[in-house]
């Protein structure tokens, strides 16, 4: 069988209820055709968005997942939300340490973790985002940078609960602060190869040669114009998109282009 590629969007403070509706019925039926076998296409709408999401017709098509988590089934955290209740709606999918968390909202990989483990305990697939500042690239630390965030995010993590039989539980998604957003420069196909390769060692570090399987997403301006030298990397399992996938039709478009380069 072929190796899995991913696509998926986060629609970050964008879209109100009805938006993402009409997003997600025009995106799953615009890829109704693409083999889901091979192909993995996610989606992470608002939290006011997600009680109608989960609910569209062509539900089986798209993985939904929420923006964030709290890592305590209840208590006293206000404004936070609880995996108890995201399970209540069903979701596949929770991601943790968006950039924007960590840089806007002060999270830190301590926290990252508890959300992890929170997220596999209730059984939600937990996609972390690592990346590093424009600073620390300057700084040449990287790839320590990303080793701090794997090692610490996954702490405690054992081999076995990064998969559910043959289904990878956990997903990384390699987004450079300093390429994400308005401003944003995407990093060169070589570049984000040569720190999905660090991400793949260590992963393979912590989970043994199972790590192998785990899928690695390259995010942070993502466009029609790289989507294809970044998706042909042996180490990129996927490209997860900001602003060129808010439009169901462009981003068809662009999973169209990144697949048939990958040979699907
Ligand atoms: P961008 O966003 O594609 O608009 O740079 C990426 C992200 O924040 O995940």
């Amino acid at each position: 069988m072929l190796k899995k590629i991913y696509f998926g969007t986060n629609l970050k403070m964008y879209k109100t209820i009805k938006e993402t509706k009409v997003f997600l019925d025009t995106l799953t039926d615009l890829t109704k055709d693409m083999n889901r076998e091979d192909f993995e296409l996610f989606v992470i709408p608002s939290y006011t968005s997600l009680p109608d999401a989960v609910k569209i017709e062509n539900r089986g098509l798209v993985h939904l997942g929420a923006q964030n988590m709290g890592w305590e089934d209840e208590g006293q955290f206000t404004g936070e939300i609880s995996p108890v209740m995201l399970k209540e709606l069903a979701l596949d999918l929770v991601m943790i340490g968006h950039s924007e968390r960590r840089h806007v909202f002060g999270e830190t990989d301590e926290r990252e973790n508890w959300k992890v483990l929170a997220a596999r305990r209730h059984g939600f697939t937990a996609l972390l985002c690592v990346g590093e500042t424009g600073e620390e690239k300057e700084n040449n630390i990287s790839d320590e940078v990303l080793r701090t965030q794997l090692k610490v995010g996954f702490k405690d993590v054992p081999a076995e609960r990064a998969f559910d039989g043959d289904t990878p539980k956990i997903w990384v998604a390699y987004e450079p602060v300093w390429a994400i957003g308005v401003g944003g420069k995407p990093a060169s196909a070589e570049y984000a190869e040569t720190k999905h390769q660090v991400i793949r060692d260590c992963l393979v570090e912590l989970f043994g040669a199972r790590g192998e399987e785990l899928p690695v997403l390259y995010g942070g301006s993502v466009n029609p114009q790289n989507a294809e030298e970044l998706i042909v990397r042996r180490n990129i399992d996927g490209l997860f998109v900001g602003r060129s996938a808010w439009d169901a039709e462009k981003f068809n478009d662009l999973i169209r282009l990144a697949r048939k380069k990958a040979g699907r």
